[in-house]
């Protein structure tokens, strides 16, 4: 994606350092981080520095090459503690298994990373099938291209039918408690000139009662086998008012997201997060400003978990596919081969 005219991916690896864009800042300020060991790493995952399932995934990986290089003896060790930054997004899980079981963990990094942007793109070039022209699209969170490697997965279609030349709008939930749609999605928009309002968490429904939304498309950070979703806290209210109203409510995520040892959504380790994210919010420098009353307490469950019954369709990067034709897909001993026809639905 660019940034300023200049081509950027959200995380990159070069020597032993792994470079990343500190989401923490955006949108007020864009700065590179370098994270010089895994441990640097590790600590940038853990802080959201970088966040999203997808960019997660690929920090993970460079992280434990980053240990590898430090000393292979480090590895086992390292991947322990890598795995323990963020429990719920499965591509964190998905990419250090596969790093740790490589011959070549620098190159095997590099080779997830990579296919991790094309199968963005494609989850692009598919879910730009659903989209005709004048429409309006619901968003929540940031499943763009900063919580992938590049592209994004929900806002991938939008990109591509907004280059299309196709006329789209988009309504991004703000996201509520660290505001991930306001600050990373809205900046997304306004960087690729795609028309967007941002809308208070709680404004959905009423624009959906008032036939303003045609569509919604969201990000996962785990797909179970059956089908069920776990994304960002408030997704799961959102998908039962699409039902509601007869809005499509459709899921992007790469395959690396599904998770075919869980069975269902019930499973899914659900990320609890610092009470802070309720009771302060951030602005310019990161000041802390408290938002609630003095000496209240909150919790703050990261994710929620919609039922696949809710989910019109998965676009992944072999098609879009039914959540309930997930279960099937996992019996086959590849993933890719099963899914022929590009467009299920
Ligand atoms: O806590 P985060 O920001 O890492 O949450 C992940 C997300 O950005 C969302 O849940 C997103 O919709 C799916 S990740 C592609």
């Amino acid at each position: 994606m660019k940034v300023n005219g200049q081509d950027f991916r959200t995380v990159w690896l070069q020597g032993s350092s792994v470079f990343l864009i500190e989401q923490n800042l955006l949108p007020f300020e864009f700065k590179i981080f370098e994270a010089k060991s895994y441990k640097d790493t590790c600590l940038a995952i853990k802080t959201m520095l970088v966040r999203g399932a997808g960019a997660i995934g690929a920090t993970a990986g460079f992280a434990l090459a980053q240990a590898f290089l430090e000393a292979p003896s480090k590895a086992a060790k390292a991947k322990k503690e890598i795995e323990a930054t963020r429990p719920t997004a499965q591509n964190l899980f998905y990419v250090t298994n596969r790093v740790f079981n490589s011959k070549d963990p620098v190159a095997e990094a590099q080779k997830i990373a990579d296919e991790d942007v094309a199968a963005c793109k494609e989850i692009g070039k598919l879910g730009n099938q659903l989209i005709r022209a004048g429409m309006k699209i619901e968003t929540h969170c940031n499943a763009g291209w900063l919580a992938f490697v590049d592209y994004g997965s929900a806002l991938a279609p939008i990109y591509t039918a907004h280059r299309a030349g196709k006329k789209v709008f988009v309504y991004v939930d703000e996201t509520r408690p660290r505001g991930q749609g306001a600050r990373l999605t809205a900046w997304e928009l306004k960087n690729e000139g795609v028309p967007f309002k941002i809308i208070a968490d709680n404004a959905g429904a009423y624009l959906m009662s008032k036939g303003e939304v045609d569509l919604m498309i969201v990000g996962a950070d785990r797909i179970a086998a059956n089908g069920d979703v776990a994304n960002k806290i408030g997704t799961l209210e959102k998908a039962v008012v699409a039902k509601y109203y007869g809005i499509p409510f459709y899921v992007a995520a790469p395959s690396s997201t599904v998770d075919k040892n869980c069975p269902s959504g019930q499973a899914i380790p659900i990320e609890e997060r610092s009470a802070d994210e309720v009771l302060y919010q951030t602005g310019p420098g990161n000041q802390k400003i408290l938002v609630a009353a003095p000496g209240a307490t909150a919790i703050n469950p990261g994710f929620d978990v919609t039922p696949a019954e809710l989910i019109t369709g998965i676009i992944t990067e072999y098609g879009i596919i039914k959540p309930t034709e997930l279960t099937k897909l996992l019996f086959v001993k590849h993933f890719s081969a099963i899914i022929t026809t590009k467009t299920r639905r």
